[in-house]
């Protein structure tokens, strides 16, 4: 069995991934921004001795630093960054809120790549390991929307930050993919989203069993398939 951290794990997606890798027997790192805000973990972890859960603010970076060392050297095979901001819905450039698109970016972009910095020995320690951050199809080029700057652009910035990652680690033991995880029913998705937070940690964790270092860089659906950049 491995060690999973999963950052933004209080709802959603993040909190799917959670409960999915605790019963499967994996033991799981679950970080969340506010310990006191995150009652669905909770009741996940009061069932469970294999979920620890650790405070991160991936917005703020001495809140990393804080996660990291009280982490200290532990081995860790995966780490799946499923935090994210929504950065306001759709805009116009008329209705841009400044402070929230900073915001975001350092919730959606810097943040992940603080992670990533944070962590790395403990995804080396593991010899074989697995870096995914969880983006959009809103970041590809292929996918244009209009109306959604704060949340695209941050996207697509972070889906950058895991290609770099992946180009300056390719002499490291860690597999860098970036995924959409789907359009979910979460609270970002809305309950008229295509599939439900179950089907998209389940595919994630598929997806991530299948990899090797051979596949860090890829751009990847929940479902295994490649995304177009
Ligand atoms: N749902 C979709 O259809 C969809 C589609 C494409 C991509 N995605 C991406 O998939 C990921 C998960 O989405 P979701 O649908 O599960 O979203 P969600 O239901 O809105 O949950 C967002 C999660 O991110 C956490 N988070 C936000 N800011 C944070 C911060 N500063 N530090 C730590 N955690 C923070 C939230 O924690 P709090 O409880 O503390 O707020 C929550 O756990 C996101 O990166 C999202 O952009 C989702």
């Amino acid at each position: 069995m491995s060690t999973v951290l999963i950052a933004g794990a209080s709802r959603g997606i993040g909190l799917e991934l959670a409960k999915q890798y605790a019963s499967n027997g994996d033991d799981v790192i679950a970080c969340v921004r506010d310990t006191g805000a995150a009652s669905q973990l909770d009741e996940a972890a009061s069932g469970a001795d294999n979920i620890e859960i650790q405070q991160l603010d991936i917005g703020d970076p001495g809140s990393i630093e804080a996660a990291a060392a009280a982490i200290g050297d532990r081995t860790i095979d995966t780490l799946i960054i499923s935090a994210g901001a929504v950065g306001g819905g759709r805009q116009t450039l008329d209705d841009l809120d400044l402070e929230e698109w900073h915001r975001t970016l350092d919730t959606n972009t810097i943040g992940p790549a603080l992670v990533a910095k944070a962590f790395k020995p403990n995804l080396i320690a593991a010899g074989e390991s697995n870096l995914m951050i969880l983006s959009s199809q809103l970041a590809a080029s292929t996918w244009p929307m209009g109306g959604m700057y704060i949340y695209s652009t941050t996207k697509a910035a972070v889906s950058k930050v895991a290609q770099i990652l992946a180009l300056d680690w390719a002499g490291d033991p860690i597999t860098v993919t970036v995924c959409h995880p789907g359009w979910v029913q979460t609270d970002m998705g809305g309950p008229q989203a295509e599939i439900t937070a179950e089907e998209s940690a389940s595919g994630i964790r598929n997806t991530i069993a299948g990899l090797s270092k051979a596949d860090s860089g890829k751009f990847y659906k929940w479902n295994g398939e490649i995304h177009p950049w």
